[in-house]
């Protein structure tokens, strides 16, 4: 009776793996931006409990994104910038959200380009992506904030590195040093423009379709740095994990093989 019940289970939370998994690909998705603010992809970050949105014009390389996460605590702030130079911090070219003054304001949106571990002052420096639109609003629960911005891109560029952060507190206008935990020093990945799944169906936009005799968006290779280690499938999570599956979505499926020996 007992092995049947325990075969059972595991029966039952195989088929339940899948769900899980697109629950967890799906959370970004349930953000709700403000009328007028859509996005055509979006990722959960693997650190930090951010998130990015995105929408990528390959016709005019602008990107226009809003990145999401709650600051380290409530007087706080939080960036995020492509780094067309390396994958850390240092070369990034930074969207940073900060609370507002005393008085509680809506976040400031500063740029920054990140040249290294210097602290950063409280104006603006360029970026090597001029931005424009530049905004940010506070998201609700969890004190999370949401920068928005539209960056010109460089021609090109298809799968680009990506930096975020997340800091405790704001003095005089400018972003304290944020912690360096390893989740901090973690916060970093790449960023596929044309999103994970090819945005077939459904585009907003027809004209930007067929550009100028070119090969179709996302198809015209360089994109390694996406087609990372194809792990031999040997369990189910590693075959998913080669699927292309995010790595909360593979810590998901951990947590059910977990919950599935303890059951
Ligand atoms: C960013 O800083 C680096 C290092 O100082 C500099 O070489 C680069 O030109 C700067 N980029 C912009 C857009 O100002
Ligand atoms: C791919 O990237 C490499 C190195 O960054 C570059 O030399 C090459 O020209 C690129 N190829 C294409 C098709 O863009």
């Amino acid at each position: 009776m007992a092995p049947h019940l325990a075969l059972l289970l595991l029966l039952l939370s195989a088929p339940a793996a899948p769900l899980l998994v697109s629950a967890a690909i799906g959370a970004c998705s349930s953000e709700k931006f403000p009328a007028g603010r859509t996005f055509q992809h979006c990722e959960d970050l693997p650190k930090l409990g951010a998130s990015i949105h995105w929408t990528h014009d390959a016709s005019t390389n602008t990107l226009s994104v809003a990145f999401v996460a709650a600051p380290a605590s409530p007087g706080g702030w939080v960036a995020w910038g492509l780094n067309p130079t390396a994958e850390g911090m240092t070369g990034t070219q930074a969207l940073v959200a900060l609370k507002g003054g005393a008085s509680g304001g809506a976040p400031a949106v500063k740029t920054y380009n990140i040249t290294g571990y210097v602290p950063l002052g409280a104006a603006s420096t360029p970026i090597a992506f001029p931005a424009t639109d530049l905004a940010a609003d506070a998201a609700g629960a969890g004190g999370r904030m949401r920068v928005y911005g539209k960056l010109q891109l460089h021609k090109g560029m298809r799968v680009v590195n990506q930096v975020w952060q997340v800091g405790s507190s704001v003095t005089g206008g400018a972003p304290d040093k944020h912690a360096f935990a390893a989740d901090n020093l973690a916060a970093k990945s790449k960023l596929v423009l044309a999103g994970k799944a090819a945005a077939s169906g459904g585009a907003p936009t027809p004209a930007a379709a067929p550009v100028a005799g070119g090969p179709a968006a996302g198809s015209s290779g360089n994109e390694s740095g996406a087609a990372a280690s194809p792990a031999a499938g040997k369990s189910p999570s590693a075959a998913v994990a080669s699927a292309g599956v995010s790595a909360p979505a593979v810590i998901v499926m951990a947590l059910v093989g977990f919950l599935a020996t303890v059951w």
